[in-house]
């Protein structure tokens, strides 16, 4: 037996008002659909089927997934209908598990225990649950014994119907067998003329199985998108459940509402977060990391004390214990820092390795460089290291003092305890332990006379 997840996304979100197909719609920066397909990878799917109508062409341009197959469903005729296209990939004995490309954030516990409600007697398990308002959405019709006997779409829903509290959330198990014969039975007889998935309730129960039924722990997974205010508000909702994960997990937040995660973020003990931090991709905070407020963190590591302080933006770098980084600092992808290292204030760093315990506190642009320990780089010190066409290294040994406003030239080397002179412009190897510097002499021109404002005639 091998499970297949069906996702329905052919639908145009014409509420969105966007060019971007709706499953393509940005929750926590990763598309709609791209968040279903990694439950359905956790559950460990053998084939995720797809189906996709409108945007087809950049959805398959910008999804892709290990078991993903796409599945085209030129109209859309309704939701049984879109399940119908992907019969063929469907085998008898396969469980199947039908999700929605607009409903991002289920559970994988929520779906597992979906799942296990199927056996050969009951082929059918429906994940619903119940809401206030039902406005819009199938009705989960029982009998006096409380068994589901059908779901009811809301437009074609008697008046008691519509009171009915407890809701069909789309997401469904069931056997593969019984799916097909099921779908192979579909009328678009209804207020709609649609093709409907859930009039193979009613088709179970007349099989003569109990059609079983599992709720989520939180609204949160079935909620679905149709417009900017509910994905915003899914964003938001998301982003409070990551950060209350955070905080399980011992990290200090001095505002829950105030830090976004965007990507997977791992973290060590005593971790503090000021306010405004947004963490994209895969970030992993070591013990007692402090990120001070107003930071962009990318794709980085933070080995255990590091300290980011305000306003600081780091991306694609790997920082050792103990450093400090910032106010205000730039780092770039390729940055890769040993412990206890200082970028300070206005900093940039671009593919540049620094040697531990080594400080370039102001104002400077350090690319491409291989820097060695213990340096001190002065303020407002550049490497040069694109001539307009191509980019060359700068070799920064130990314990090497560069004076303030120098630019190195690269293809450039400063030898392990060489000292630069401030506003040096240093074009060829500073030889060790030496002073080097290129400089104008400094000239005072005696009985200089400063200029007078002239009369006007
Ligand atoms: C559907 C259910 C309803 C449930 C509700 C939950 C049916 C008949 N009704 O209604 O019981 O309460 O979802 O939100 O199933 N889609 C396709 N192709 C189609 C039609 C739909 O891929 O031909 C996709 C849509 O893109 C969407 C999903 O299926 O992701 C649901 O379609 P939608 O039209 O929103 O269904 P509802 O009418 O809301
Ligand atoms: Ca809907």
């Amino acid at each position: 037996m091998s499970l297949k997840v069906v996702i329905l996304a052919a639908g145009k979100g014409t509420r969105m008002r966007s060019s971007l197909p709706k499953v393509l719609q940005p929750l926590a920066k990763r598309p709609l659909l791209s968040h279903v397909i990694a439950t359905a990878e956790k559950l460990g799917a053998s084939d995720i089927l797809a189906v996709i109508g409108h945007g087809a062409e950049d959805v398959q341009k910008q999804i892709q997934s290990e078991h993903l197959h796409f599945v085209m469903q030129e109209s859309q005729l309704g939701t049984g209908h879109a399940v119908q296209q992907a019969v063929d990939l469907i085998q008898d004995e396969d469980d199947v598990l039908i999700l929605y490309g607009d409903v991002p954030l289920t559970r994988v516990e929520t779906l597992q225990g979906l799942l296990s409600q199927l056996s050969q007697e009951h082929p059918l398990a429906l994940l619903t649950t119940k809401l206030e308002d039902a406005t819009g959405y199938g009705r989960i019709v029982r009998n006096t014994k409380q068994q589901v006997t059908a779901i009811v779409e809301e437009k074609d829903a008697n008046n008691e119907q519509k009171h009915i509290k407890e809701i069909n959330t789309g997401i469904m198990a069931s056997k593969g067998q019984s799916l097909k014969k099921w779908l192979g039975q579909l009328s678009n007889e209804n207020a709609q003329g649609e093709y409907y998935l859930t009039d193979i309730i009613a088709m179970c129960v007349e099989d003569g199985f109990f059609v079983e039924t599992a709720q989520p722990a939180s609204l949160m997974e079935v909620l679905g998108v149709n417009n900017k205010q509910q994905l915003q508000d899914l964003e938001r909702q998301y982003q409070a459940a990551l950060a209350n994960e955070l905080m399980e997990k011992g990290v200090t937040l001095i505002d829950v509402n105030r830090v976004d995660i965007r990507g997977e973020l791992e973290v060590g003990q005593d971790v503090e977060i000021d306010v405004n931090v947004v963490f994209e991709g895969k970030v992993t905070l070591g013990d007692g990391v402090k990120i001070g407020a107003n930071c962009i963190i990318k794709d980085c590591s933070l080995a255990d004390n590091t300290v980011v302080e305000a306003f600081s933006h780091l991306d694609e770098a790997e920082i050792g214990a103990n450093c400090v980084i910032g106010p205000y600092a730039r780092i770039r992808p390729g940055t890769v820092l040993s412990e206890k290292v200082k970028i300070g204030n206005f900093v940039e760093t671009k593919k540049a390795v620094i040697g531990t315990g080594s400080k370039v506190n102001h104002l400077s642009y350090v690319g491409d460089t291989v820097m060695g320990e213990n340096c001190n780089i002065g303020a407002g010190t550049i490497t040069c290291n694109y001539d307009g066409v191509n980019k060359y290294q700068t070799k920064i040994g130990d314990n090497v003092f560069v004076g303030s406003a120098s630019q190195l030239v690269a293809p450039v080397e400063v030898e392990r305890g060489a000292t630069i002179g401030a506003g040096s412009t240093i074009t060829k190897t500073a030889p060790a332990d030496e002073l080097t510097l290129s400089r104008s002499k400094q000239l005072t021109i005696k009985g200089w006379q400063k200029p007078t404002k002239k009369e006007k005639h």
